[in-house]
């Protein structure tokens, strides 16, 4: 099959396409034939050495799948050969084919296409269990976004409106605010061109955010803070800016609000129900036609290197996908 490798941790255009034994089937496993793979800022990360998670060279990366299930290992007896199905994985989606545990396949409706299955589970699922598990966002309550017309972020506006808060959706440029305006949000601020701080201060009267999603981090992270309102929230997300930001304690004191850190992946681990709860409040919005997952921009396979410099270099409005087959 053919895979995207990385050999040593280095930039997107280091990566090689080359051709390598399909991994073989495991106890508990499925093997999937892959249509699409979802691309998340985390490949950036990790192809550069800076995620959390480092696999041993060669690896392919790519945590999200769409394919049709080729092969079942006896014990994962509840999945058969032919069916539709989304997967998600610690890394090795940027592949032709996967072999993953049955436990993190979903079966994928026949409504559902790969693309919007393969760019699914990771952003919507993240902006579910932060927003409701974590920061237990409420109807009325204020919701800013950062980086609102990102993979994560424009999925946070979509269920920060289903959830019934008034979103504040913040981005660099107008092109992205008008987007997170057609997935719902009530305000906008273009943080490069206006003072977050003030323009916060005008939209909520002077009471601040209630609840805050950071994906951006770095200098973001120190304006949106102080904004915090009484008993607030801040998620944290991730550091798409590239800075892990730090806390003056007092803000958190001074405020009752609380410092949130919401981590999808490790509920993969930890309480895979919560997952499945996620997921099935997140399918019956899906398919009533409240969540619209927007595709940015489609490259072949051994186009991961463009692909992931669409995130790296700010330009992704959405998703952006691989797709192994035409
Ligand atoms: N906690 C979790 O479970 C979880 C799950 C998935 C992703 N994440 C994290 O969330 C963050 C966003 O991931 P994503 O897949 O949504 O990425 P994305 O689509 O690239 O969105 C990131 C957003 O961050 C903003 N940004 C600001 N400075 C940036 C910079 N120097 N380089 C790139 N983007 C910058 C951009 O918006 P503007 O141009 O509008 O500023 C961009 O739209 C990453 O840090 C990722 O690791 C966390």
């Amino acid at each position: 099959m053919k895979a995207v490798l990385c050999h040593a941790f280095g930039p997107p255009e280091n990566l090689t396409f080359a051709d390598i034994p399909s991994p073989p089937i495991r106890a508990g496993c499925v093997r999937i034939a892959v249509r699409a793979c979802g691309v998340n800022f985390p490949d950036v990360l990790m192809i550069r050495g800076l995620y959390q998670l480092k696999p041993p060279f060669p690896f392919s990366p790519g945590l999200e799948i769409a394919g049709d299930i080729i092969e079942t290992a006896e014990d994962a007896p509840d999945l058969q050969v032919g069916q539709r199905v989304m997967a998600t994985m610690m890394y090795g989606g940027f592949a032709e084919e996967v072999v993953v545990p049955a436990a993190a396949v979903v079966p994928l409706p026949a409504e559902v296409s790969y693309e919007h299955g393969a760019g699914f589970a990771l952003v919507y699922g993240t902006s579910h269990i932060a927003l409701t598990r974590r920061a237990q966002l409420k109807a009325g309550e204020t919701l800013l976004v950062l980086g609102a017309a990102g993979g994560v972020g424009l999925t946070a506006v979509e269920i920060g409106k289903q959830l019934g808060a008034r979103v504040i959706a913040a981005a660099s440029t107008s092109e992205k605010l008008a987007l997170a305006r057609e997935y719902g949000a009530d305000e906008t601020i273009n943080y490069s061109s206006e003072n977050l701080r003030e323009r916060l201060h005008e939209i909520t009267n002077g009471r601040g955010v209630d609840v805050i999603y950071d994906p951006v981090g770095g200098d973001i992270f120190d304006q949106a803070v102080r904004r915090i309102a009484w008993e607030g929230r801040y998620l944290v997300i991730g550091f798409a800016s590239g800075r892990i930001p730090s806390l003056p304690a007092n803000i958190a004191l001074l405020k009752n609000a609380s410092i949130v850190g919401a981590f999808w992946g490790a509920y993969l681990q930890n309480d895979p129900v919560a997952i499945r709860n996620s997921f099935a409040q997140l399918a019956d919005w899906y398919a009533a036609g409240d969540l619209k997952p927007r595709i940015h921009k489609i490259y072949a396979l051994d186009g991961a290197a463009p692909a992931l410099r669409q995130l790296m270099e700010r330009r992704a409005m959405g998703k952006v996908l691989l797709k192994p087959q035409p």
